[in-house]
């Protein structure tokens, strides 16, 4: 059924490679999904030619026949089993189709569409068909594909080559598609990083809106109405050589050990960027910090950074929860967003509801051109860079420094709050080196046969314990909880039993006694603070980072994280059952 997944498409008039390039470019997609890929290879007559498997893309060995033209897609599975069949594309009729996304009413489209032998469980083939049936009646490629997605319940990016005509046809409502562009190629993907190597000149497709693309030439239309659209180039700033993982054995380490500049980078806005975001805040009385996964955890730093610097209280909820506060949200709200990808869809749905309520928003993305970006009345971006690991690490850090940043703006004391970041984006690059980085390795070999492992903090080190625990159950499958120091005597303390390893964050009076009191119960103790405890049975240190701390505290468990999965035998970059970006509900 639905699937959150990586596009690439290639329209090259001359060249012959085609296969091979987006092949390259696919691969560095995979972040996206890697359960099963496929390609439609367009040969000079005839229906494109389909390969498609189960497995990862980075594994595949293809043999391309020479081709100027390719659809290809790298899926992510929600329903529906990992199953040659299933993965993309699918062919029906003249249509060869890829599709990210959710077709919710798939069901009730194949009733209404009779008449076709479906090979596949997808919500996808049924777009296919639909399609395929305005053709069967005359219409041309643009309304036929108008008239199809049209009746597609849900968010989706369908990208397809049509038998007869020439070039790509892609539309999308909700699901992300930008278009490359040089003199004689186009290309059309889910991320930048898949075309970089050609060409950093870009158009967003908006929701509601196609694409035809042939050659260098791209024609746009919006979908509910037909009219042509005009788009204006941009070039991008990534440069190619950053979404690659050049010497590193694995993206999550290269993107861990560049938090030495990405904190600086994240910071990098000037007064008037910041007041625009600070007066969208003053000027609304509630403010709501919604995120997902490790997106929500730096979040939760933000109640505690704003209590603290600019005596506010915001609140700070999952986005998949927030459908129960949508009640109190109107044109006074400030809405926070804070993503990596600017594109989860649990994040993404409930900003939309809130903009038709008037609020006011204000998104933290990493990917400059996302959805959320673009919706956004105020946008700061973290800076980065590309994150292509599942797990994020440098994107968590750069959201922290900027929110942090954004709470001394609000108390007018911006400066102050700059001084503090750059003293701490110094003391990381001094803490990230080769030796710190083995010691952590022994002690992830010290703890790796652990089933249970727990992490403990307070105040703003409660949500990088939450973070703590994401980190190292979703690249070394083990199985890890963080609390709140204080709420341990209240139950969990049930669970310490000789030996269990407790990840102490912090070296404040009131965590050393909660320590204690585990020690007592036989707990292995990992201090991760600025000052040694005598209590610690291991000890990493952290620099003395003031209202900072949590975002330098983080960064050792992130390295112990990847230690964790490589000596367990997992992937880092692709744990199972992930994708980076959650483009489904
Ligand atoms: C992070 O390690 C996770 N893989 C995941 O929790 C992620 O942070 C979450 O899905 C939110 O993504 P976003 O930042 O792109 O919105």
């Amino acid at each position: 059924m639905g699937v959150m997944c990586g596009v690439f498409a290639v329209s090259a008039e001359s060249r012959t490679d085609a296969g091979e390039l987006t092949l390259q470019g696919l691969r560095r997609l995979e972040y996206r999904g890697y359960d099963s890929w496929g390609f439609a290879v367009r040969g000079s007559d005839g229906p494109a030619t389909i390969t498609k498997d189960v497995g990862k893309i980075s594994e595949a060995d293809i043999a391309f026949p020479s081709s100027g033209e390719v659809i290809s897609h790298s899926r992510w599975a929600t329903h529906g089993g990992v199953t040659q069949a299933n993965a993309h594309p699918h062919r029906v009729g003249r249509v060869t189709l890829v599709h990210n996304g959710i077709c919710e009413n798939y069901a009730a489209l194949k009733q209404a569409f009779p008449g076709h032998e479906y090979v596949s469980e997808t919500d996808t083939e049924v777009i296919a068909r639909v399609i395929d049936h305005y053709l069967g009646q005359g219409m041309g490629p643009v309304a036929a594909i108008r008239q199809a997605v049209e009746q597609i319940e849900g968010r989706y990016a369908v990208v397809c080559f049509i038998d007869g005509q020439a070039g790509i046809y892609a539309a999308r409502r909700g699901s992300p598609l930008i278009i490359g562009r040089n003199e004689t190629e186009t290309y059309i993907a889910s991320d930048i990083p898949a075309f970089l190597t050609e060409t950093n000149v870009v158009n967003y497709l908006d929701d509601d809106e196609m694409v035809h693309i042939v050659g260098g030439k791209a024609e746009y239309f919006n979908l509910t109405t037909g009219a042509s659209v005009q788009k204006r180039d941009i070039a991008v700033q990534w440069q190619y050589e950053q979404a690659e993982k050049g010497d590193f054995a694995h993206f999550m380490i290269k993107e861990i050990t560049e938090q030495k500049d990405t904190l600086k980078a994240a910071i990098d806005h000037t007064d008037t960027e910041l007041n625009r975001a600070v007066n969208l805040l003053r000027e609304c009385n509630g403010a709501y910090f919604i995120a997902c996964g490790t997106a929500h955890k730096a979040a939760m730093v933000a109640e505690y950074f704003f209590a603290e610097v600019s005596r506010r209280k915001v609140n700070i909820v999952a986005a998949s929860e927030m459908k129960y506060f949508q009640q109190f949200v109107n044109d006074r709200t400030a809405m926070i967003a804070v993503s990596q990808s600017g594109e989860t869809a649990d994040t993404l749905e409930e900003l939309q509801k809130a903009q038709t309520k008037g609020a006011k928003i204000l998104s933290l993305t990493n990917v400059v051109s996302s959805s959320m970006a673009r919706m956004s009345d105020v946008h700061l971006p973290i800076n980065a860079g590309p994150e292509q690991a599942v797990a994020s690490t440098k994107a968590a850090t750069a959201q922290m420094a900027l929110l942090l940043l954004l709470a001394y703006a609000e108390s007018g004391r911006t400066n102050e709050g700059r001084e503090l970041l750059h003293t701490v984006a110094g003391n990381v690059n001094d803490m990230i080196n080769p030796r710190y980085e083995e010691h952590i390795a022994e002690i992830a070999k010290s703890i790796v046969e652990r089933e249970n492992l727990f992490i403990i903090g307070r105040g703003a080190l409660a949500p990088m314990a939450y973070e703590a625990a994401i980190k190292i159950q979703e690249v070394s499958y083990i199985h890890a909880q963080g609390f709140a120091a204080g709420e341990l005597k209240h139950g969990p303390i049930a669970l310490i039993t000789d030996g269990v390893p407790v990840i102490v964050l912090g070296d404040d009076l009131e965590t050393i006694s909660n320590a204690t009191e585990l020690k007592a119960r036989g707990a292995h103790l990992i201090g991760v603070s600025a000052q040694r405890d005598d209590i610690f049975d291991e000890w990493i240190r952290v620099p003395d980072c003031g209202t900072a701390q949590c975002i330098a505290s983080i960064i050792p468990v992130q390295i112990l994280s990847y230690h964790l999965a490589v000596l367990r035998g997992v992937d880092p970059d692709k744990p199972r059952n992930l994708a980076k970006s959650v483009t489904v509900k």
